[in-house]
């Protein structure tokens, strides 16, 4: 049986034409496609101010200079993510303090993230797992009543909604990927959305190295160092692939999106003794990055992906938790119950734009025959 991948990035020849472009104009910084790449999330998402970046991990440290993150501050976030997220906190010598999930949809907990606030809290990540909606109207309510900033960590959503507002746009500041394992690929890219429009003109100065080369209109002025910074931009071959794929994007979601229910209306009722799916609120607009089962047990999961590999599928399970990591440890020695239960039990399914009906179809198979034998 012909293996069936768990990610394919969808570049096609006209990804290359855009490519070309940038050999042609000999330019392969601050460009043009940095610029309309910019531009076409600004007016898609409606927001004011867009960075494409190198990826989302430099969006989030973006992030965290712009709210003065400094040692004794603490960050709340989910122990259930990607290093960045974490990563972005320790950097500014500020602690990470780990919240728990919910078992229905992965994502950042309300009550498990009341429990942690106090008086050095300064600011709280959410990840809109898999591409669904945090509950952003309990969020919004608890940085108002505390004063914190907020943080949507987009990595897996750009292009989904909270109600009728695009993730990214809510909360202080939106950080997206388009890493080749994500909906829209830049090879390595990502993007900063600064909605708090007062942090806007330092953002400018740290990503452009500490220098307010962006900010002077007088070509006479000489630039100059005014910040701390990085180079934190995209350069201007990785733009030029995801400005192509932003052309195709309707196109990417709505295979997704057809991929993703094909998988729900075939588990959905299913009601297996064996595993669950994740939950999602249809008053919502899912990027559907991630389609995932849940099971029962840790040997179970692991079953699973050895019964799968067998016949050349392949499936992954998704993060270990942070808390559980030999390095993040420090931070959290207690448990974290639907945390550990989701990452036990949590296996991804492949969800990519050239996947085939017929190898969908034998995936599916493939599940309900190991639910039959388990
Ligand atoms: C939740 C989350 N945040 C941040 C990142 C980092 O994204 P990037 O690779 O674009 O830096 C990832 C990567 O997958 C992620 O899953």
């Amino acid at each position: 049986m012909k293996s069936i991948e768990f990610n394919k990035p969808f570049i096609i020849d006209s990804d290359k034409k855009y490519i070309d472009k940038v050999f042609k104009k000999n330019k392969y910084a601050d460009g043009f496609f940095q610029k309309e790449c910019e531009y076409f999330i600004k007016t898609k998402i409606k927001t004011n101010f867009v960075a494409l970046t190198q990826n989302c991990t430099s969006a989030l440290e973006i992030a965290m200079i712009l709210i003065n993150l400094k040692k004794n501050d603490e960050v709340i976030m989910p122990s259930y993510t990607f290093t960045s997220t974490a990563n972005a906190v320790l950097l500014r010598g500020a602690k990470p303090v780990f919240a728990d999930i919910n078992l229905k949809d992965a994502n950042l907990n309300i009550d498990s993230v009341k429990k942690k606030i106090n008086k050095k809290t300064k600011a709280i990540i959410v990840v809109h797992y898999g591409g669904n909606s945090c509950d952003m109207k309990e969020f919004i309510k608890i940085k108002k009543k505390y004063n914190l900033f907020l943080i949507e960590d987009c990595a897996h959503s750009f292009n989904g909604k909270y109600k009728n507002k695009y993730l990214g746009t809510i909360g202080d500041f939106g950080t997206f990927s388009f890493h080749e394992t994500k909906n829209l690929v830049g090879g390595q890219c990502g993007a900063l959305c600064v909605n708090n429009l007062k942090f806007s003109r330092r953002a400018k100065i740290l990503l452009d190295k500490g220098t307010d080369r962006s900010l002077i209109t007088n070509k006479k002025k000489y630039y100059s160092w005014k910040d701390i910074g990085s180079e934190y931009r995209s350069a201007e071959l990785p733009a030029a692939l995801l400005y192509s794929q932003f052309k195709k994007l309707e196109k990417i979601q709505k295979i997704r999106k057809a991929v993703w229910e094909q998988y729900f209306n075939s588990f959905n009722k299913k009601n297996s003794k064996n595993f669950k799916i994740l939950e999602f609120d249809k008053t919502n607009k899912s990027s559907y990055h991630i389609f995932a089962l849940v099971f029962k047990s840790l040997k179970m999961r692991d079953k699973f992906i050895l019964f799968m590999k067998k016949r050349n599928i392949f499936c992954y399970f998704h993060y270990f938790p942070l808390h559980k990591s030999s390095y993040g440890i420090r931070f959290k020695r207690t448990s974290m119950i639907n945390t550990e239960k989701l990452y036990n039990g949590l296996v991804r399914l492949p969800i990519y734009p050239s996947i085939k009906y017929s190898e969908i179809k034998s995936i599916v198979k493939q599940v309900l025959i190991f639910d039959k034998i388990s």
